[in-house]
């Protein structure tokens, strides 16, 4: 059984400390990434370079022994093996050809999907070979909420007016498009989890943009959609979900039908989630990225905090959101001995 302390902690074990990980762990931030990153020019050019993309995803294992690695690639793969146009812009973040009219979804087709995307399995193949066998590997997905602002928005937004506007006016062809999307994370995910996947995480960064109501037909249906899915054909494998920003409406994501722990952003407090959120699912989480950029007493004083209030229940420690690149490698280091050499209090 390879995987260790994540997915024992997933499946209900308790630690004398929590494993860790960091969401956006390989990146911009660590020197060597940034060299091999040079060595190709577009950004998904590199995520389907397999050898690269091995080599980026273990970087962070090797210099701080994360509990778990993230597989190297990007919620965009989908879109772009799905046929819309994707590209990523120096400076200025994922651009997509935007889709502007339902007629468009014809062109979109989930049938390539797997042929497509094998340089991304291959990759997990690899990297599940060199990890250690107690390093958990993690693939991921973005949720179809997420991925479809991304689609319609044509990249990033301010207020995702575009994307909100169409799923209020005209929810029935937004469904439509849901309905493709999940189908089509379905099927991503559980490739990933036949290449060597030991558990997934679903990303929903933008759900918090949603009305409650929205969210519930727009966010968590389907993930729990997704994740009955992939269950019918690996009812073992762990999902985390990641519903970024959606305050108390996470209540509404401890299903543990479908997830086996629920990812918390930094807007919801360690205190707050240790009460309504632990005693029903595994939580992680969920300190400030740019706590990790102050680093010292600063982040010592907030990762004990959150140790005090979590880590005595199911928990996985993580950041609310990814790193960010300005974060010194040294502080990442620091907060690794930190969480390992945590006492639990008597409380
Ligand atoms: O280490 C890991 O976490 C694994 C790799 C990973 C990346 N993106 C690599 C990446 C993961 C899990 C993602 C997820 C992702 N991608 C999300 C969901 C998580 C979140 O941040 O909310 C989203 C929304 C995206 C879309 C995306 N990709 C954006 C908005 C950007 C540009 C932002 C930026 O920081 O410039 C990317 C590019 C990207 N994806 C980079 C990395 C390391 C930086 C680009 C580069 O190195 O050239």
């Amino acid at each position: 059984m390879s995987g260790g302390k994540l997915l024992k902690t997933l499946g209900g074990t308790r630690f004398p400390t929590p494993p860790i990980w960091l969401m956006r762990q390989a990146g911009r931030y660590l020197p060597e990434y940034r060299a091999v990153r040079a060595t190709t020019k577009s950004f998904l050019d590199f995520c389907y370079t397999p050898e690269k993309a091995v080599e980026v995803t273990l970087q962070p294992i090797k210099r701080f022994g994360f509990d778990a690695a993230i597989i190297f690639s990007d919620i965009l793969v989908v879109p772009d093996a799905l046929g819309q146009k994707v590209w990523f812009e120096e400076g200025e973040g994922p651009k997509l050809e935007a889709i502007t009219d339902p007629a468009q979804f014809g062109q979109l087709s989930r049938g390539r999907l797997t042929e497509f995307l094998q340089p991304v399995y291959r990759a997990i193949k690899a990297t599940r070979a060199a990890l250690p066998a107690e390093t958990a590997l993690l693939g991921f997905a973005g949720a179809p909420f997420t991925l479809a602002c991304y689609m319609i928005e044509g990249g990033g937004s301010r207020d995702f007016a575009k994307v909100k506007l169409w799923a209020f006016k005209h929810p029935d062809s937004f469904g439509l498009l849901i309905d493709l999307l999940v189908d089509a994370v379905i099927d991503h995910l559980t490739n990933q989890i036949e290449a060597g996947a030991d558990a997934v995480q679903l990303f929903d960064s933008w759900a918090g943009v949603l009305p409650e109501e929205q969210l519930f037909s727009w966010s968590l249906e389907p993930l729990v959609r997704i994740a009955h899915g992939v269950k019918a054909r690996h009812p073992k494998v762990p999902i985390i979900a990641f519903p970024r920003a959606v305050g108390p409406a996470a209540l509404m994501y401890r299903r543990t039908d479908a997830f086996s722990a629920i990812s918390l952003d930094t807007g919801l407090g360690a205190h707050w989630a240790a009460k309504e959120m632990q005693p029903h699912i595994c939580v992680q989480g969920n300190l400030d990225p740019l706590m990790l950029v102050a680093g010292g007493a600063a982040m010592e004083r907030e990762a004990i905090r959150i140790l005090n209030k979590l880590g005595h229940g199911s928990f996985i420690f993580n950041l609310g959101h990814g790193v960010v690149p300005q974060t010194p490698p040294e502080h990442v280091a620091q907060l690794v001995e930190i969480v390992r050499n945590w006492k639990p209090s008597a409380s």
